[in-house]
This record gives C-alpha cells, sequence and structure tokens, in this order.
C-alpha cells in the first residue's frame, strides 16, 4: 500500500484530535474519520466549543471539518472501512493488579485491539500512537492476529509515538523536530513503514521521518519523556542548593543553557512537572526496568519522580514556614491550576500537590485559573493519587479530602483581583504570560499584610514586587 486514503483514528483526546487534524489538513485527499467511546467528547468535537484548549487548534479543524475530517462514535464501521488505523487511547498508570502504581494499564489498548480484529474483514496497518511499553507490538499482534475471524486479513503493526507537548500542539506537529516510524524488517513491515512515511511527507521534510525498528521506536518514546523529566528535576534539584547558598538558578541555567552540548531548552526550575505522561511514563520505564531485573536503573529513573514530589513538598514548606509556621485560617490565593500555560489540562498538576498541602495545614484557598473551570478543580483535589484516568474507584481506594472538605476550603474566581483580594499570599503555581502583567499595586493594596508572594514559576519581577511591600520567595533565588 502506497497511498492510503482512509485513515481511522480511536481516541478523540489531547493527542488523537489534534494529530489527526493535522493529517486532513495537509492531505485533503484523505478521509480521516477519529472515533471515541465518549459521546460527550465526540459531540463537543464537532461543536464550535473543541473539548481540549490548544492555541491555533480550532483554525484546523475548521479548515477541515465536514471535508475530509470527521468526528465519529460510530467506532466499528470507521475502523473497518480504514487502511491505516491510528490507536491514540489512554495509557494510564495501573491503580490495581500486578503492577499497580508503575505499569502501564494498557486494558484500553487491549480494548481497541480486539474491536479493530472482530471488525476488520480487509487487511490494515495499526499505527501505534499511544505511548506503550517496550514489547506491545508483539502483545498486540497476538490480540489482533488471533481475534480476528478472517485468516486472509493481515494486520502490520507500526509504533509512531508522539512528541507534541500541550500548548503548542499545533506548531509541535506541524513543524516537528522528526517523526518516527518503527516497524519489522520484512517486505511488509517496510511497506507500511513507507505507507505512514508518505502520509508524514506531504508536510515533513523527508529526513526528519526517523525510521527504526519498532522495539526502539517504542522505547525511544519513554526515553524522550525520561530525559525530558530528568532536565528538570537535575535544575529542581539545583533550585534547592541556589536557596541555601545564595547563587540564582535561572543564572546557573542560563550559564550551563549555553554550552551547546547541554542546550538552553527545558531548564526551568519549577514548582515541579505536572501533564499525564512524565510521572506515568517514567514509571512505566522503572517498572518495565525491574521486570527485567535492572534494579539499578529503575532506581535511577524513580529518582526523577522522588525529585519531583521532593520539590512539590519544598513548595509547600516554604510557604508555610515563609508564613510563621502556619496557614490555618489564612486566605492564600493559587494562580494557575493547569499544569503549563495555554492548556486547560490539570491532570497531574503540580498545583494539585500544593493546595493538598496548604488545606491540610488549615489553608483557605482561593484559586484563579483562566481555563480551568470550577467543577473541574475541585473534582481534581477530590481525587485520589493516579486515579484521574480510571471510570471507577477501585475497593479500599483513598480520597484525598472528603468533597465537602473541599467545597469548604476551596472557592474559585475568575478574576485574578477578586481571588487575591483579603489573601495573606499568593502562590503562583502555573506560567500563564497574564500573570506577569496584572496590577500588583493594586493587589497588594487588597491583601492582608504582611503580603506574601511565592513565585512557583519565577515568572514576575521580584524587585519591583519588593518594592511595591510585598515579601517575594522566588524559586532559587537569594530571599
Ligand atoms: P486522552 O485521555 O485525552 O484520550 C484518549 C481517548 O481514548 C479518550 O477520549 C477515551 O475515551 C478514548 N478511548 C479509550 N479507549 C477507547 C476505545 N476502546 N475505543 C474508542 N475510544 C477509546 O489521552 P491523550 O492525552 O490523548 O493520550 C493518548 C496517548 O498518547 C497516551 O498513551 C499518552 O501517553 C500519549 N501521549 C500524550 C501526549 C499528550 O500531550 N497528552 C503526548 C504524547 C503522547
Ligand atoms: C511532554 C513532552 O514535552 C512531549 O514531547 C511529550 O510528547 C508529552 O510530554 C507526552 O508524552 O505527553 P507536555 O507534558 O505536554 O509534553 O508538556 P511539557 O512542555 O513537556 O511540560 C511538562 C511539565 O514540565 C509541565 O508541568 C511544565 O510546566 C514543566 N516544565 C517544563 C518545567 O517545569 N520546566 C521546564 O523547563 C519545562
Amino acid at each position: 500500500m502506497t497511498s492510503p486514503t482512509r485513515i481511522c483514528c480511536i481516541g478523540a483526546g489531547y493527542v488523537g484530535g489534534p494529530t489527526m487534524a493535522m493529517i486532513a489538513y495537509k492531505c485533503p485527499d484523505i478521509q480521516v474519520t477519529v472515533v471515541d467511546l465518549n459521546q460527550q467528547r465526540i459531540d463537543a468535537w464537532n461543536s464550535e466549543t473543541l473539548p481540549i484548549y490548544e492555541p491555533g487548534l480550532h483554525e484546523v479543524v475548521k479548515a477541515c471539518r465536514g471535508r475530509n475530517l470527521f468526528f465519529s462514535t460510530d467506532c466499528r464501521q470507521s475502523v473497518a472501512d480504514a487502511d491505516i488505523v491510528f490507536v491514540s487511547v489512554n495509557t494510564p498508570t495501573k491503580v490495581t493488579g500486578v503492577g499497580a502504581g508503575k505499569a502501564a494499564d494498557l486494558a484500553y489498548w487491549e480494548g481497541a485491539a480486539r474491536m479493530i480484529a472482530s471488525v476488520s474483514t480487509s487487511s490494515k496497518i495499526i499505527v501505534e500512537k499511544s505511548t506503550v511499553p517496550v514489547k506491545t507490538a508483539e502483545a498486540i499482534g497476538k490480540v489482533l492476529q488471533r481475534n480476528c475471524a478472517d485468516p486472509e486479513v493481515h494486520f502490520e503493526i507500526l509504533s509512531n509515538p508522539e512528541f507534541l507537548a500541550e500548548g503548542t500542539a499545533i506548531k509541535d506537529l506541524e513543524n516537528p523536530d522528526r517523526v518516527l516510524i518503527g516497524g519489522r524488517d520484512t517486505e511488509e513491515g517496510r511497506a507500511a513503514v513507507e505507507a505512514l512515511s508518505s502520509v508524514y511527507e506531504r508536510w515533513v521534510p523527508r529526513e526528519r521521518v526517523l525510521r527504526a525498528n519498532l522495539w526502539s521506536a517504542e522505547l525511544s518514546k519513554l526515553t524522550a519523556n525520561a530525559m525530558l523529566a530528568q532536565r528538570i528535576s537535575s535544575m529542581n534539584s539545583i533550585s534547592a542548593l541556589c536557596e541555601a547558598t545564595g547563587a540564582d538558578v535561572q543564572q546557573v541555567a542560563h550559564a550551563i543553557g549555553t554550552d551547546s552540548r547541554i542546550g538552553p531548552k527545558f531548564l526551568n526550575a519549577s514548582v515541579g512537572f505536572g501533564g499525564s505522561c512524565f510521572q506515568k511514563d517514567i514509571l512505566n520505564l522503572v517498572y518495565i526496568c525491574e521486570s527485567v531485573g535492572l534494579k539499578q536503573v529503575a532506581d535511577y529513573w524513580h529518582s526523577v519522580i522522588q525529585m519531583n514530589d521532593y520539590q512539590k513538598n519544598r513548595f509547600v514548606e516554604r510557604v508555610i514556614s515563609g508564613m510563621f509556621n502556619t496557614v490555618s485560617g489564612k486566605k492564600i490565593a493559587i494562580l494557575g491550576f493547569a499544569f503549563k500555560k495555554d492548556t486547560g489540562d490539570t491532570r497531574e498538576t503540580p498545583a494539585i500537590d500544593v493546595c493538598h498541602g496548604l488545606i491540610s495545614d488549615g489553608a483557605d484557598l482561593c484559586v484563579y485559573d483562566p481555563q480551568v473551570p470550577k467543577d473541574q478543580i475541585h473534582r481534581d483535589l477530590a481525587t485520589p493519587k493516579f486515579l484521574w484516568d480510571h471510570p471507577t474507584l477501585p475497593n479500599g481506594a483513598q480520597m484525598p479530602f472528603s468533597c465537602s472538605q473541599i467545597e469548604k476550603s476551596v472557592t474559585t474566581s475568575s478574576d485574578p483581583y477578586q481571588a487575591c483580594a483579603g489573601s495573606h499570599a499568593l502562590c503562583v503555581i502555573t506560567e500563564w504570560d497574564e500573570f506577569a502583567s496584572l496590577d500588583y499595586e493594586r493587589i497588594y493594596a487588597s491583601m492582608s499584610k504582611p503580603a506574601f508572594i511565592f513565585d512557583g514559576r519565577n515568572v514576575l519581577e521580584h524587585e519591583r514586587l519588593r518594592s511595591v511591600g510585598f515579601i517575594v520567595y522566588a524559586l532559587g533565588k537569594p530571599l
């Protein structure tokens, strides 16, 4: 197969939606259907209010929706009709059974594979878009081939991991550093790699489409996320040392980032990394290493997660110790709840851990985020760790706080000034651009004194704020 004409993607989430929209946008002759079991999500993709906030996404969807881009819940028919089936379902951390708390839960993937096998009457290329443990293609291959009634139907599995980051997804998809395609080194495998490559080559220079074997491609994705997260944990560890010594973590980052072997990107110390993938993918890597007996390798990568947890706790402790060792009964404004700017996604956001830490010490919080609605904030704060991506709570799951406790301790506001009014402190948790240009004189005047700022992202002008009257704590900087 050299020119596929029908693509189906199972999973209309943060990856499936934007990725398929870009393929449809760039390849008007290919019909792209994105399917999902979640009716509400599909309805939103078909509406004016897309289910995810992503700069530039609406324009791309609008340009091709109804032309060659379709969103549907008719998974079976769309899969049956397709030449290429992308699988972009969620692969969260397992919460029960063997490997709970580390291993990837492939139940959604397996469910998709069984469905593909049951409806297929023609051979197809099956593309792993989800992030999966190395060797998943082998297991999925067995599920596919052994559940298909027609022995003439052949499934050729490719690994095509996605490297987009939320908030810059459209830019990343339009101009990717690379596209990675892993396939079997057989005639069918090589043909499938070429067929998928021909889709990307409509807009990605051929030299940026990397070819690899299946296992290298699968493992490259986990490794890329582990390396990216490791850079942040490394800088966060240094931020603690900076605070203890009077060095400035931004100056250190700049100085080391000018070494071309290190490079300047991804060196921002923060309150901790969040997002749906870094933690789960590293835990998955740790689990794989443990499974093959590589304890030291597992421990090495696990320390990246431990440092992230340390950083989030350290931030909470700094807020409490800075405010005379207690925040009980004090109002604290939380600026930003999303895990990074330019997204409404709150999966594994450090804001959850920070809010939990402050609520535990008795604080009353008022949260402002330009993209995250109140219901979501309350739901996130009442959901046990790891369980946000599971439909039902397993027996014995511990709720961090009851819903009524969250209702009592956490209010939200759609206005940053209102969120800060009457507060003793404000904490910047997400680096939204608008936080840098707020009227801090006005905010200072409305706050209890002494008025504290804890900048968990180093996005404010600290000296200016000190001259306004604030007591400012900036991450990894001298007090
Ligand atoms: P998501 O939860 O936003 O979307 C997954 C969708 O799959 C959900 O809407 C769910 O309803 C649907 N689904 C699950 N099982 C299904 C089935 N059997 N049939 C039809 N639909 C089904 O997840 P996401 O953030 O898009 O991530 C998807 C995968 O991509 C994960 O493996 C993730 O690790 C990886 N990834 C994510 C990002 C990111 O930025 N979010 C980036 C790169 C890779
Ligand atoms: C990350 C990777 O960057 C993508 O390449 C990958 O495809 C994706 O995970 C995935 O597999 O899901 P994403 O999580 O969307 O993308 O966003 P990032 O920009 O990587 O940020 C992750 C977290 O690290 C955020 O909380 C961010 O604020 C934090 N971060 C990032 C820092 O604390 N410091 C930095 O220097 C950079």
